[in-house]
């Protein structure tokens, strides 16, 4: 299908959706607020028991695409991190946001998202100066009491903490899993055998001090991430894969589209490629595979939009970012996966604050014979002028580029060199330049990364919302409203539902075994005794269950069960003897 925008989807049937599935989804046990007896507190969220199984099933999907079928290998860092390591990164320094206080309430505010709401600008990257002038010029209150606000000062986002009882090293909780990973790069380096291309990946949590969260699970705190850092050569980024997704197509919405106002371009991987509308191979393929695993876990290719950051709203380390955004009727467009070339920025930078060397030595298939300049020295000339030095000199300038003593003798007659606090000055005759021919193995390089990074608990908001479907059936010639999670089986966190139509005697007895046999071959499955069948059903569709087995009374004279299919309603008879083949069955053709 080509991808696109269904205007009906979104106007006909989405409108509701957010209310219906929180509500449903704190029902039922999917999310809930986190530290409710205590009143609760803003920016974190907990997984109740469905929800807990949910996400871990798509970060089990999420594995099976980037670590089993792309062969990139998992770590796992600490999340308490030095603040040498983070300065290194720069997020230290730039990892803000602009805040503001009311005057009169004190309650502090997300600048750049009180302007947009109340003036109806896009202000990202704005400085604060910026910022605290369209304050004034557009009348932007305190959103709570309507008052006054503060100048706009800059609050970095991460949680800084001490390690240790002494209080003497600084940290902080990661605000992003990656940084584990670009500091583990020597060890990573030597296990990939230095050879590049190279995928790394790790889960797991990260921590964002948000200012003034508001959005649910749009906007933690205490958020899960899956990200992948590609280590690739700097002038390689081809992808092998490449031409098996050259003529897929998608909507990509470019920087210069939405600054020119224009809609976003549908498109085949190899035109945006001619067209330099995505700048290489693996980015185009890392947004392919990204949208693969969105779909895979059921959210459709027409709630999703691929858009490229603009100029002003990069993060401090990348090159080119795309977002797939997903679409919202609470929230608007909200980024669920970012991709990013982050170029050499991450290595360059701790390769500079530790003084390790991370780089990797690319040794050539054929060497190469390149032409260099070397220096000569007129021995005798120096020895004259600077006699007992004159060795030295020598050494000193044995280091230095002879093409940048060549150049300076060339425009100034002179080339200066300090000695022990004392300036020698060379002269044109006190050298010669040679050109020799040399033979090259390799080079050194500081690879480039390109980073798939995924907010994993908008995924699951997004599943929700996106699986969520309500439709209307007769039912004994009355309307019944069915409200159900349709679940991609493969992610569905109970696999199967099993009901004795009694509560007590033989029937429960036998829904028992079935029940631990299913189990037992690793199936999840919920058992229900109570209420009608029909209540039952009702139940079990709502929280997604793709599959009910029925235990009735005719199970006692033909040793089967009924099967029924959350989506088609269909009712099958089958042998309880063939029952986890059949279930087995099932769940193998939809993986
Ligand atoms: N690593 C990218 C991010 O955390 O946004």
């Amino acid at each position: 299908m080509i991808i696109g925008y269904d205007d009906y989807y979104f106007k006909e049937v989405f409108s509701l959706n957010h209310d219906k599935i929180v509500n449903i989804s704190t029902k039922r046990g999917f999310l809930w607020p986190s530290f409710e007896i205590y009143s609760g507190v803003a920016g974190f969220t907990d997984y109740g028991p469905l929800g807990a199984m949910l996400k871990s099933n798509v970060i089990e999907k999420w594995r099976k695409i980037y670590v089993v079928n792309e062969g990139f290998y998992e770590i796992e860092s600490p999340s308490v991190t030095p603040e040498e390591v983070l300065i290194a990164s720069g997020h230290v320094s730039n990892f803000t946001d602009p805040m503001v206080q009311c005057l009169e309430c004190k309650d502090v505010f997300r600048l750049d998202h009180i302007v947009e709401e109340q003036a109806n600008l896009s202000v990202d990257g704005y400085t604060n100066n910026e910022l605290d002038k369209i304050v004034v010029e557009k009348n932007v209150k305190c959103p709570i009491c309507g008052a006054k606000l503060s100048e706009a000062w800059n609050f970095n986002l991460m949680f800084r903490t001490n390690i240790g009882p002494k209080r003497n090293k600084s940290g902080y909780m990661r605000p992003e899993t990656a940084q584990g990973i670009f500091i583990m790069f020597k060890r990573l380096s030597r296990f990939f055998k230095n050879k590049l291309p190279f995928g790394v990946v790790q889960l797991g949590k990260a921590y964002r001090n948000e200012i003034s969260p508001r959005q649910g699970v749009i906007r933690l705190r205490e958020f899960t991430q899956a990200e992948a850092e590609i280590f690739v050569h700097p002038e390689d980024k081809t992808h092998p894969k490449f031409n098996e997704i050259a003529n897929e197509f998608f909507v990509l919405y470019s920087a210069k589209n939405q600054s020119e106002n224009k809609e976003a371009l549908t498109l085949t991987a190899q035109v945006a490629l001619d067209k330099k509308i995505v700048a290489n191979e693996i980015l185009i393929y890392e947004i392919y595979l990204a949208k693969k695993f969105l779909n895979e876990i059921g959210i459709p290719d027409n709630v999703l939009r691929i858009r490229q950051h603009l100029q002003n709203e990069m993060a401090h380390y990348a090159n080119d970012s795309w977002d797939v955004e997903l679409k919202t009727d609470k929230y608007g467009w909200v980024e669920i996966i970012g991709i990013a070339d982050r170029g050499d920025y991450d290595l360059s930078a701790h390769s500079k604050h530790s003084k390790e060397d991370l780089n990797v030595y690319i040794e050539y298939d054929e060497a190469k014979t390149i032409k260099k300049t070397v220096v000569k020295p007129n021995m005798k000339e120096l020895g004259k002028k600077f006699r007992k030095n004159s060795s030295k000199i020598i050494e000193v300038l044995s280091n230095i580029d002879p093409l940048k003593i060549k150049e300076e003798l060339e425009n100034n007659d002179i080339y200066k060199i300090t000695l022990d606090s004392t300036n020698f000055n060379i002269e044109k005759g006190d050298l010669s330049f040679d050109e020799v021919e040399d033979e090259v193995k390799g080079e050194k390089i500081v690879p480039h990364v390109i980073e798939p990074s995924f907010g994993i608990d908008r995924i699951i908001y997004g599943l929700l919302l996106h699986s969520f479907n309500s439709i209307t059936l007769k039912e004994d010639g009355k309307d019944k409203v069915k409200d159900y999670f349709k679940f991609t089986p493969s992610i569905s966190p109970i696999k199967v539902a099993v009901f004795p139509l009694m509560k007590k005697g033989k029937l429960p007895e036998i829904a028992n075994d079935i029940k631990d046999s299913l189990r037992f071959n690793g199936f999840t499955v919920e058992y229900d005794s109570s209420g009608t069948i029909g209540r039952r059903y009702a139940r079990s569709d709502e929280i997604g269950v793709p599959l009910a087995v029925t235990v009735d009374f005719d199970t006692l004279n033909d040793n089967c069960v009924t099967v029924r299919n959350r989506d088609s309603e269909k009712q099958e008879r089958i042998k309880i003897t063939e029952l986890n083949s059949y279930i087995e069955n099932f769940y193998k053709m939809l993986m």
